[in-house]
């Protein structure tokens, strides 16, 4: 989709669907202000919308350029942010699809916030309601035809306006490479061939690539990464993405981690189908979110040293299969009791977490479709924050909570008490991997505490990460929950003083 801004009048504006978004009770004033035949128009359907959020009413002028016009609602005018902005964006996105429109204008509404963050946010909603996985759909007479150029109009500040629709739309595109990445089928993305597909796009963006391969990962002695790999015929991979422009502000990292179970089946401790392993593609789905936010930063050209790390391998029953009872020594030199050969991210995730001490992190963020406790306890739409408790705990989930609120990734944090960590007990090793039923996110962030000596921050996103049903700008399947969260974590962190 081509996205670009325009300042001319919107009785000029050329285009199969003109989207206004409207506040409650506010067409009225909205259709006297347009004025002209779109004005006309409006006034004509007026008796038919209030405003209120979710509804659309579509009306034709019978005069003037613009084929079709659709109010969008919006609420509360004085009560408008980014998330109603997104949400009527993806409204007016479905009347474009019902009208099959190819050429839209969206228009930027008057509310409390500025131009840029109000680009930003419609954009993204507009795109991201846009998405649709079809690569495996044969039958393409069947297929929408969607927007093929978005044009936001913007009344005031140019400038601003066009800064905030070029973000928002590199984001919403790198959201979609790691729904992409998430609704693939597992066998198209094995970890070499993930590998690849990383090593593509570092070339496309200009960010660097190195993918290990299962002689380097024995090398550095990774052994939850490797146990977790013994059932698989595919070997494993470790993907380190690296983004350290001359202007960079940092010297040591920000270093992004992300769980890249290709496909999980639960390994000898197998997961029944229905409910549970039918989804588990999308276990790599942490992994696909570093690789978003990786592709996003450098586009954005963020002034950031940043590290993306993603280690991959599925996790089955082969016949040389890890086993409920053996030891692995990790990377740290720990040892771990397997007692469950499904609570396998915790060990892939902690090697790579004691192999990022390395680079002497600023901070490290991961995240991890991690534990089914987490969808229990939070759902779909919000995913589990948790860092380790020392004196700046509470500054970095606040800065990870903002930066949710702002993206529409939602965050709510988890307790952290060292109590928590006495489930981890084992009776043969330093450690075992899974706790008792009680609990259980909060325990695996446990676990994987012992593995980092710098400020840590760990996502579990196993709930919003991949939807059964859809959601407004959402369809089901994976979200690319995590990479706006991600990638503008990295620029407030980039740029401290701005919004
Ligand atoms: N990938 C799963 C967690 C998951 C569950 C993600 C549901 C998305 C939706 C993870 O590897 C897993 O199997 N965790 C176990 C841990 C348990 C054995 C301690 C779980 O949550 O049941
Ligand atoms: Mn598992
Ligand atoms: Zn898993």
């Amino acid at each position: 989709m081509k996205v670009s801004v325009t300042t001319l009048s919107l009785q000029d504006l050329d285009v199969d669907l003109l989207i206004l978004p409207i506040g409650h009770m506010m067409a009225k004033a909205r259709a006297l202000q347009i004025g002209g035949p779109i004005g006309a128009a409006l006034s004509s359907a007026l008796i038919d919308f209030e405003g209120k959020p979710g509804e659309t009413l579509l009306c034709y002028p019978t005069e003037g350029r613009a084929r079709r016009v659709a109010m969008v609602g919006l609420g509360d005018p004085y009560d408008i942010d980014r998330e109603g902005l997104r949400k009527a964006a993806a409204d007016g996105n479905r009347v474009a699809m019902q009208t099959k429109a190819s050429t839209v204008a969206l228009c930027l509404p008057e509310s409390g916030i500025d131009a840029e963050a109000a680009g930003q946010s419609l954009v993204e909603g507009y795109v991201l309601a846009a998405y649709e996985f079809d690569r495996y759909k044969t039958d393409s007479g069947e297929l929408r035809s969607g927007t093929e150029r978005l044009v936001l109009h913007a009344s005031g500040d140019e400038k601003s306006a066009r800064r905030g629709a070029e973000r928002g739309r590199v984001e919403a595109e790198s959201t979609i490479t790691a729904r992409d990445l998430v609704n693939l089928s597992p066998h198209e993305k094995t970890p070499t061939l993930l590998g690849k597909i990383v090593e593509r796009s570092g070339r496309k963006y200009g960010y660097e690539v190195s993918v290990w391969n299962k002689s380097d990962i024995e090398k550095e002695k990774m052994g939850g990464l490797l146990g977790v790999n013994r059932g698989s015929v595919e070997p494993p991979v470790l993907i380190e993405m690296t983004w350290n422009p001359s202007k960079a502000s940092n010297s040591r990292p920000v270093v992004l981690v992300g769980k890249g179970i290709v496909f999980d089946t639960g390994g000898l401790s197998l997961k029944p189908t229905k409910n549970s392993m039918d989804h588990m593609k999308a276990d790599m789905a942490g992994g696909a979110a570093v690789i978003g936010a990786m592709e996003a930063i450098a586009r954005l050209d963020i002034p950031l040293y940043v590290i993306g790390l993603v280690p991959a391998t599925d996790n089955r029953p082969g016949e040389d299969a890890y086993v409920p009872g053996d030891v692995l020594r990790m990377h740290s030199g720990m040892t771990v009791e397997v007692l469950n050969t499904d609570a396998e991210g915790r060990l892939i995730l902690a090697d790579v977490l004691s192999y990022a001490k390395l680079y002497r992190p600023e901070i490290v963020i991961d995240l991890a479709t991690l534990t089914g406790a987490q969808v229990v306890a939070l759902g779909s739409q919000v995913a589990a924050v948790m860092t380790q408790q020392d004196e700046d705990a509470d500054e970095r989930l606040d800065t990870m909570m903002t930066v949710g609120n702002r993206t529409g990734d939602l965050l709510h944090p988890m307790p952290m008490h060292a109590h928590y960590a006495n489930a981890l007990k084992s009776e043969v090793a330093d450690i075992k991997n899974i706790g008792d039923r009680e609990a259980g996110s909060i325990t695996a962030a446990k676990f994987l505490e012992r593995f980092v000596d710098y400020p840590w921050v760990h996502v579990d996103i196993a709930g919003p990460a991949f939807l059964k049903k859809s959601l407004p700008y959402k369809p089901a399947g994976g979200t690319g929950f995590g990479v706006r969260l991600l990638t503008e974590f990295v620029r407030d962190y980039a740029y401290p003083k701005k919004r």
